[in-house]
């Protein structure tokens, strides 16, 4: 068994920003806003990663926090300013929002240009297309891991648990762009494991705590572990998967924590390079 480590390539790839970004010292820095409305405990660890690891590699990065109770016109003004802010590269809305308020308007209120967690429309549409577009990050960390250890997706059997927006669908999409036959589960699926065993490479992205046990993945397979959770009893973070006990019958596993996490604020770093380069070139 191979443990895919994504925490290493992260790291590995974070000395490559440093240079890439110092590549572009004569030109401004590029700039990241994250907009958080209300408190959110988690929303705020989250904040925290990615504030340390552009930091680290020299994006500039501001956090706009806004009360729960803004108005929608106020924070549409707002994102009107970031959005024509020429300083500006990416602007992240950080989810979940307060229930009172419309994601999906924020979130299709962000330019194209400057989504860099890939939720226009516009940049969903192209991904979908197969066109050459920013790709979010955890899927691009995950399509970057597998890359890294040689893991091809062309022809696999390939099965996603999941479908949202961010991870899921366009998980599924790139797979089946790159030429994986791909089922495409989510929580209601009846009989999980009847596909889950079918599976080549194996993406679970629910936030279940130990929903996929050995006996629901085939020997020698890859897994990747997307979820990431609170173990119910101890506390600490937790996959989707039965890590003990799955690693010794597969050929390749993510741990949690480790790999898919830090690869995805690596993704995201990759991403704010992709739209500063684009802005500044023209
Ligand atoms: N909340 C948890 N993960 C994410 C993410 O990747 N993007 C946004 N906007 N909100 C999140």
């Amino acid at each position: 068994m191979i443990i895919l480590d994504g925490k290493k390539l992260a790291q590995e790839k974070e000395q490559q920003f440093k240079i890439i970004i110092n590549n572009f010292a004569n030109f401004r820095k590029p700039k990241l806003i994250v907009i958080l409305i209300g408190d959110n405990f988690a929303s705020e660890i989250y904040i925290k990663h990615k504030q340390r690891v552009c930091e680290t590699v020299g994006i500039l990065f501001e956090l706009k926090h806004f009360e729960a109770t803004i108005s929608q016109e106020e924070l549409l003004k707002q994102i009107d300013i970031l959005n024509n802010d020429s300083t500006v590269d990416g602007i992240i809305l950080q989810l979940p929002l307060p229930n009172s308020f419309d994601e999906e308007k924020y979130l299709q209120s962000i330019l194209p240009s400057k989504d860099v967690d890939g939720f226009h429309y516009q940049n969903q549409g192209k991904l979908l297309q197969n066109y050459g577009t920013l790709i979010p990050a955890t899927p691009l960390g995950v399509l970057q891991l597998l890359e890294h250890y040689k893991i091809d997706v062309l022809s696999k059997h390939c099965v996603v648990i999941g479908i949202s927006n961010i991870v899921g669908k366009p998980l599924a999409n790139l797979l089946i762009n790159k030429g994986a036959t791909v089922t495409v589960c989510q929580k209601t699926t009846t009989d999980l494991k009847k596909y889950t065993l079918q599976a080549d490479i194996l993406f679970t992205a629910t936030g279940r705590e130990m929903l996929i046990t050995e006996d629901m993945v085939k020997k020698d397979s890859t897994v990747v572990d997307i979820g990431i959770t609170r173990d119910s009893k101890n506390g600490k973070l937790v996959g989707d998967v039965d890590f003990d006990n799955v690693k010794n019958k597969v050929k390749y596993i993510t741990p949690v924590p480790g790999g898919v996490g830090p690869m995805t604020i690596s993704a995201l770093i990759e991403n704010i390079i992709y739209l500063y380069k684009q802005h500044i070139m023209n």
